[in-house]
């Protein structure tokens, strides 16, 4: 164990050297419910979504979640009670959106690649507002909307050209990206925009990457935007609202993001000094909001010694945590219990064919085989990127809300994955 502050804390925390998640043993949850296992406890979620909150008191603003960070049901629902709206990229997080009780009027549909049909989908649901990334967008879905007698209200996302300095793969507003609209071909963009029939101009958005740990690229992209709000509201198209994305990062491994709303304090306060005090604004955090409200709960199957490297076999694989294989991301790996015994330096891995299935390199442990482990801050971007490779099912979840426990998803079986397929 570190010395470092256990991510997630203090809704995961250690009593006795038990890992609890509040008020429940994790290694309880592990024996009860099976391993690999994905713990969210609610009050991370909720205790996540706070900070924005308070920094957007007596402001015109909306968190929209940004559900491909987790799109389980009962997550979305946390969020949706909650009274956020939900940042979608596909007609199926549309549906899930609407099957956990969220409102499609609090919607907004971002995404480089939108089809016709999930375009019509979202007209007819009534969605707030497509984040539209490209010129050839911007006519289809004009195209599309009159063929359904509706107005599609739309913003541009811009891309402004600004390094969020993070992972290459998670950086999304740079020249080289596939993301939103050149700075400098956003005027022309929003003056062809109001002259189609089938849209309405409501607003400007920008995304710029993720798991973003200080304030500087955000006040940067932000008067990059302000700057193109000027000059389209010079040239006679109203902007409503403001949507800056999300991106904001979390605390993996001693990593020091600001806090919401330490980091709104800072925007909002530029806003005001620019003239944009009180413009609506629109947010889609996804990591900052359950990234560390979540734990993946695994066994240790197998210690194997090596000449040249131990490794810890666990029971969870690249297939439910793709971050480390995807990004080299580092996850803490805890012992659900501690043991007195003297640690040994692993490769933690998992049971997948393939050389890039480790979750962990030189972690050092003391573990036992039959031993459980947590890998931290896993509730972003894992079981929503969860595959079946290896015909491995996916992983169950739980919520934890104090000393209660809610399955939300059952353990997927060999016959649920191969339900969809016909022999020849
Ligand atoms: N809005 C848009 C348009 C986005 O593209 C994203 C994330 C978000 C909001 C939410 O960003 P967040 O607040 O979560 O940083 N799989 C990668 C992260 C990919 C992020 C893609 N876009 C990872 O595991 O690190």
């Amino acid at each position: 164990m570190t010395s470092l502050t256990l991510p997630g804390a203090p809704y995961f925390s250690r009593r006795e050297g038990v890992l609890f998640c509040e008020e429940l043993s994790l290694q309880a949850l592990a024996r009860q419910h099976g391993t690999p296992l994905f713990v969210y406890s609610k009050a991370a979620m909720l205790g996540a979504l706070a900070p924005y909150q308070k920094a957007f008191a007596g402001q015109d603003a909306q968190v929209h979640y940004a559900m491909k960070a987790n799109s389980s049901l009962g997550v979305l629902q946390v969020f949706a009670q909650a009274g956020c709206g939900f940042d979608i990229v596909s007609g199926g997080e549309l549906a899930r959106v609407l099957a956990a009780g969220g409102q499609a009027s609090q919607v907004i549909f971002s995404g480089v690649g939108k089809t016709r049909a999930e375009m019509r989908q979202a007209l007819d649901a009534g969605i707030a507002c497509f984040n539209v990334e490209s010129e050839a967008e911007l006519d289809v879905l004009s195209e599309v909307a009159i063929s359904c007698g509706k107005v599609a209200p739309v913003s541009i996302r811009v891309n402004p050209n600004v390094d969020p300095q993070t992972h290459p793969y998670i950086s999304t507003g740079l020249k080289g990206n596939k993301f939103g609209i050149a700075h400098e071909d956003t005027l022309r963009c929003y003056l062809h925009a109001a002259s189609l029939k089938g849209l309405k101009v409501v607003g400007i958005d920008c995304h710029i990457g993720s798991q973003i740990t200080s304030a500087g690229p955000y006040l940067d992209a932000l008067d990059k935007v302000l700057d193109l709000v000027e000059a389209i509201e010079a040239a006679g198209v109203p902007i409503h609202h403001l949507d800056f994305g999300g991106g904001l990062g979390i605390d993996y491994n001693g990593d020091t993001p600001p806090a919401a709303d330490a980091l709104w304090a800072q925007l909002l306060a530029r806003l005001d000094a620019r003239g944009f005090g009180g413009r609506r604004l629109m947010i889609e955090p996804g990591r900052s909001l359950v990234g560390n409200a979540g734990v993946c709960l695994s066994e240790v199957l197998f210690l194997k010694p090596g000449e040249q490297k131990n490794f810890c076999i666990i029971d969870a694989a690249m297939n439910d945590l793709p971050r480390p294989a995807m990004y080299q991301a580092f996850h803490r790996i805890e012992p659900l219990a501690a043991r007195a015994t003297a640690a040994t330096v692993y490769d933690v891995v998992g049971p997948v064919c393939e050389s890039g299935d480790w979750i962990g390199r030189d972690r050092s442990l003391a573990v036992q085989a039959g031993d459980h482990v947590a890998v931290m801050s896993a509730g972003a971007y894992c079981m929503s990127m969860a595959s079946n490779y290896n015909t491995r099912g996916r992983a169950a979840e739980v919520l934890v809300d104090g000393d209660k426990v809610h399955i939300i998803r059952v353990r997927e079986t060999a016959q649920d994955q191969m339900r969809a397929e016909r022999l020849v």
